[in-house]
């Protein structure tokens, strides 16, 4: 046996040692390295609600515009600085649907008249809070709504929002 091998108990050198080390982390670090790329690469998974939702492009909504996403549930609201924020249609009273009522400016409970801003804050009625936020994401030109975790706020601000 050379001097400058040594032998392990198993059997194994250390250069054989340090060899397989050596490939497995760099096994290791490539297929880190190709899941971090096909993550990005890869569009928003979309579902149904309860999950993440497309909403549509960003050039389909209008700057100040509330656009009702039926399937979603929620009411997209695009400000006047060209962000995005979706409102949950749920009433934060006892839960009905909550519709926009273009006429009034305002979203306006059916249930007991609680009623909310363009910003889903209460301005009257019984409801404790304003309408609950869905996470919004912008990828590709696309918008698209987490309606599996809604965000319960006290207020609004523009944090809330997301940039185009
Ligand atoms: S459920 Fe909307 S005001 Fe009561």
């Amino acid at each position: 046996m050379n001097d400058h091998v040594q032998q392990t108990k198993g059997g194994v050198t250390r250069r054989q040692f340090l060899g397989f080390a050596w490939g497995a982390s760099l096994l290791a670090f490539g297929g880190e390295m190709t899941a971090a790329l096909i993550k990005f690469i890869q569009p928003v998974n979309a579902s149904g609600f309860g999950g993440m939702m497309r909403a549509g492009k960003v050039d389909e909504f209008a700057v100040g515009s509330i656009n009702w996403i039926k399937a979603g549930r929620f009411f997209l609201h695009r400000l006047d600085d060209g962000s995005f924020i979706a409102y949950w249609q749920k009433c934060t009273h006892l839960g009905c649907s909550v519709p926009w009522v273009e006429s009034e400016k305002q979203f306006h409970c059916p249930c007991h008249g609680s009623l909310f801003n363009k910003k889903g804050e209460v301005t009257g009625g019984p409801a404790p809070r304003p309408l609950d936020i869905f996470p919004v994401k912008i990828q590709n030109g696309e918008v698209f709504v987490d309606t599996g975790n809604p965000v319960v706020r006290s207020s609004f601000d523009a944090s809330q929002t997301t940039k185009a």
